[in-house]
């Protein structure tokens, strides 16, 4: 038996809903405490099966990880026990391979297993590699295995081919001990990376240019365990805006950075969303039948992001008139599109570009989820949906959205999680 979703659609989305802590913040966040001994505290940190699964990792290489209150977590580092990472817990979860930049650091050497392909694409982890390579370690791939060794991490002068989210963090996370300057050019901006920085920075990192493209990083001889704070998951919040417009409803979006939010709600201003703010709310009370459609590029930040492609699709595809999406970040990452257009979306592939065409009605079918995001385009649809949808393979959505069903349920769904036979 597995889990699914079933979703009565159809009912309009009203309430508060309060947004959990970013996942891709908090993943290399949890990582970074590997860099140095002592006693850390995080707090905000989102009730996941990737934050789980880290987790396990963590303790396996020697972390003691204790929750202390509903969101919070005391990490004891006494001490490296293990540098390696098997295949076992790094297949579950890409983001496991930032192990190896702390590693580096704290070890000067590290075995991790290649992470291998996933449904979104190959993602490949090479530019992980070229980093570690100029701060001066020998990288030899055997055995599916990456191992890496170093005598004494030295600053180096890094451009990457294409900023990286992950690659930025790893290489970040060797640099900040390492002898001397580094310079990342071309390196990831999204907020996530500025989390991680930030949080690094408070440990008594030196790292200038957070936020932008040329990150500037002195190594220190030693950082500082602190208490450090998750920022909220934009793409969480993201996703609540389009159920509220699409159900036609008004949530009240609570604990929202709107500057994370940016080129996604001008985006959504382009198609009609007149988007309110107060403090750290937003909401809407636009509707699916006044907008018009767009088109839309996904690109690194400050881009459109490629991790709220699939949920806008769900709604371009709600919207009337010819709408297009391309995604640029990913090459292969509209496995959303059959399940929609069974759906009843009309969406049409060429290459990297989705013609979609909108205005249509969806009805509720059986589908499947392929991926987090893409999960979550189907649940975006299946709430206006006439009639009922099953979501089958829901635990790639319980990787990144925190008690999705209990959220939307008490904003008014009809969502229920139910077992399934396989
Ligand atoms: C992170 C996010 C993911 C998000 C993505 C892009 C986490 C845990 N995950 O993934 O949710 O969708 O950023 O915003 O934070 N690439 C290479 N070689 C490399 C590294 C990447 O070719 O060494 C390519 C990838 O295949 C992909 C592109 O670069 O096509 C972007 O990947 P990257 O930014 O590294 O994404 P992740 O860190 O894996």
């Amino acid at each position: 038996m597995v889990e699914a979703f079933r979703i009565k659609g159809k009912s309009s989305l009203n309430g508060e809903v309060k947004i959990s802590g970013a996942k891709n913040a908090a993943l290399p966040i949890l990582i970074a405490t590997l860099i140095e001994k002592g006693t850390y505290i995080l707090r905000n940190v989102p009730n996941l099966m990737d934050i789980r699964t880290l987790m396990n990792l963590l303790r396996e290489l020697g972390l003691e990880i204790e929750k202390i209150d509903e969101d919070s977590y005391r990490i004891e580092n006494t001490g490296i026990k293990s540098t390696e990472a098997p295949y076992e817990l790094v297949k579950k979860m890409r983001a496991s391979f930032l192990v190896m930049g702390p590693m580096l650091a704290h070890e000067k050497k590290a075995r991790v297993s290649l992470p291998g392909g996933c449904a979104i694409g190959a993602r490949p982890v090479d530019y992980h590699l070229k980093g570690f390579e100029a701060l001066g370690a020998k990288i030899d791939i055997s055995h599916g295995y990456v191992e890496a060794e170093v005598t004494e991490l030295v600053g180096a002068n890094i451009i990457f081919d294409f900023p990286s989210v992950g690659a930025t963090e790893n290489v970040v996370m060797a640099a900040v001990k390492a002898k001397g300057k580094t310079v990342i050019e071309n390196a990831a901006s999204e907020p996530e990376v500025e989390d991680l920085c930030n949080f690094l920075n408070a440990m008594g990192a030196k790292i200038k240019g957070i936020g932008t493209s040329r990150l500037d990083i002195e190594g220190v001889d030693k950082l500082f365990p602190c208490e450090y704070s998750i920022i909220p998951d934009r793409i969480e919040a993201g996703t609540f805006l389009i159920a509220s417009i699409m159900t036609e409803g008004e949530i009240k979006i609570k604990g929202v950075d709107f500057c994370h939010l940016e080129s996604f709600i001008m985006k959504l201003q382009e198609m009609g969303v007149k988007i309110k703010q107060d403090g750290d709310f937003i909401w809407t009370e636009s509707k699916t039948g006044d907008l018009k459609s767009i088109k839309v590029q996904t690109m690194p930040h400050p881009g459109f992001p490629t991790d709220l492609q699939a949920q806008m699709m769900s709604l371009m595809s709600a919207v009337p008139g010819i709408g297009e999406v391309k995604e640029t970040v990913f090459e292969n990452r509209f496995m959303h599109i059959p399940e929609l257009n069974r759906m009843g979306a009309n969406i049409h592939v060429d290459g990297n570009v989705a013609i979609i065409n909108g205005g249509q009605e969806y009805s509720g079918a059986e589908v499947m989820a392929s991926d987090l995001r893409a999960g979550a385009s189907l649940v975006l649809a299946a709430l206006v949906a006439e009639g009922e949808t099953i979501v089958n393979r829901i635990y790639h959505i319980d990787r990144g959205y925190e008690n999705l069903e209990g959220k939307l349920s008490k904003l008014g769904a009809k969502i229920e999680r139910i077992k399934v036979e396989v």
